[in-house]
């Protein structure tokens, strides 16, 4: 009879929600905080994957949802856009069903995951493919949410970082104390930002001790903060991070500074690599975009720049079902056997 509540009503009292907030859940949140075995080894560190494709549409985006739909709500809106490269649009598409709302979701031609389209789909958001990327399509939510009346979910409204923020409580509340080191991809750069203002809250109660480093990780064709500009055509096969505009650019570099961090960035082979690491050696199946913390954590190891004896957490962003296309290419095909135990044993090596 007790089961996580969502995490509005975990963490009411440091939320900016009243008595009278409708509170639209799927009871998002309180996701599982895994021992990585094979990445301690590797690294000489404590390294726990906070599994994100856990949350109920199987992404972090769940835990902005919920506070930025029961606002929405709260306001009277009666519809909700976001632009998005798929799990926004999911999670907005998933929560509006709950609100009893339209969501419009915007998303880039061509380029978001299949199992992310499924969704938006099947809980029956009103999509536009647009002509451009996600920077594009951030635009012209924008620009609907400033002349029509339909509410914006994205990240950059505010409360959404309210809702992300979450994540780092739970990471305190189960570990003790706040990790030395805090990975996470870094697209839109909404996360790092949460998990920032989260973290700095509870040392500031004296909930914990102190604060991370957050370390994040952009995909090499689509790193905009580790250049020092904007990318006009960004490209990555880890679609969910293909942006080249960051709308909170400003807060993910006062992450970095103010937490002795750092943002750097991963190339696509890396992030495979650390993708199929976590999926034969963690038994953790994530997106691509997901595994990015893990290549950076990796690519740092190999560069010295992580000393023994940390305790280190990466985020794991999104569940490795909404873009099962990386997964199966380049797989074997797997054999075919008729009805005969003999046979079946034979291929499977049992004899
Ligand atoms: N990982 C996944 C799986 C994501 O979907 C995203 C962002 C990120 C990481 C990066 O997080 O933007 O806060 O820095 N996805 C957004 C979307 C852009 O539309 O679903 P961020």
């Amino acid at each position: 009879t007790h089961q996580w509540r969502g995490i509005i009503e975990e963490y009411r009292d440091r939320l900016p929600v009243s008595d009278t907030t409708p509170v639209v859940t799927l009871r998002e949140g309180g996701t599982p905080l895994v021992p990585a075995q094979v990445l301690s080894e590797r690294t000489g560190c404590e390294v726990h994957l906070k599994v994100e494709g856990a949350n109920p549409t199987g992404s972090f985006k769940d835990r902005g949802m919920t506070m930025a739909i029961s606002k929405a709500k709260e306001e009277g809106a009666k519809a909700v856009i976001c632009a998005s490269t798929g799990n926004t649009s999911a999670s907005a598409a998933a929560y509006g069903v709950r609100a009893g709302m339209v969501s419009a979701v915007l998303v880039p031609q061509g380029k978001i995951a299949l199992g992310k389209m499924g969704q938006a789909l099947v809980h029956g958001a009103k999509i536009l493919q647009v002509d451009g990327n996600f920077d594009d399509c951030l635009t012209l939510a924008r620009a609907l949410s400033d002349n029509y009346p339909v509410a914006l979910v994205n990240s950059v409204n505010p409360v959404r970082i309210e809702g992300q923020k979450t994540a780092a409580f739970e990471i305190v509340d189960m570990l003790g104390d706040a990790p030395d080191i805090h990975v996470l991809p870094v697209g839109n750069a909404g996360n790092i930002t949460a998990y920032w203002k989260g973290y700095k809250e509870y040392a500031a109660d004296g909930v914990s001790t102190r604060t991370p480093r957050m370390w994040g990780f952009q995909a090499s064709g689509s790193a905009p903060i580790v250049r020092g500009e904007v990318v006009k055509d960004p490209s990555t096969i880890a679609t969910a991070i293909r942006i080249g505009n960051p709308a909170s650019w400003d807060f993910a570099l006062a992450a970095r500074d103010e937490s002795g961090g750092a943002i750097d960035e991963v190339t696509d082979r890396e992030i495979l690599r650390a993708y199929r690491l976590l999926a034969s050696q963690e038994g953790v199946f994530v997106e691509p975009a997901s595994a990015a913390s893990v290549a950076g954590l990796l690519k740092a190891a190999e560069q010295g720049k992580v000393d023994p004896g940390q305790k280190i957490v990466c985020t794991v962003t999104g569940n490795g079902l909404k873009d099962p296309d990386w997964a199966v290419a380049g797989a074997p095909q797997p054999v075919t056997v008729p009805v005969d135990a003999a046979t079946a044993a034979e291929r499977l090596g049992l004899v």
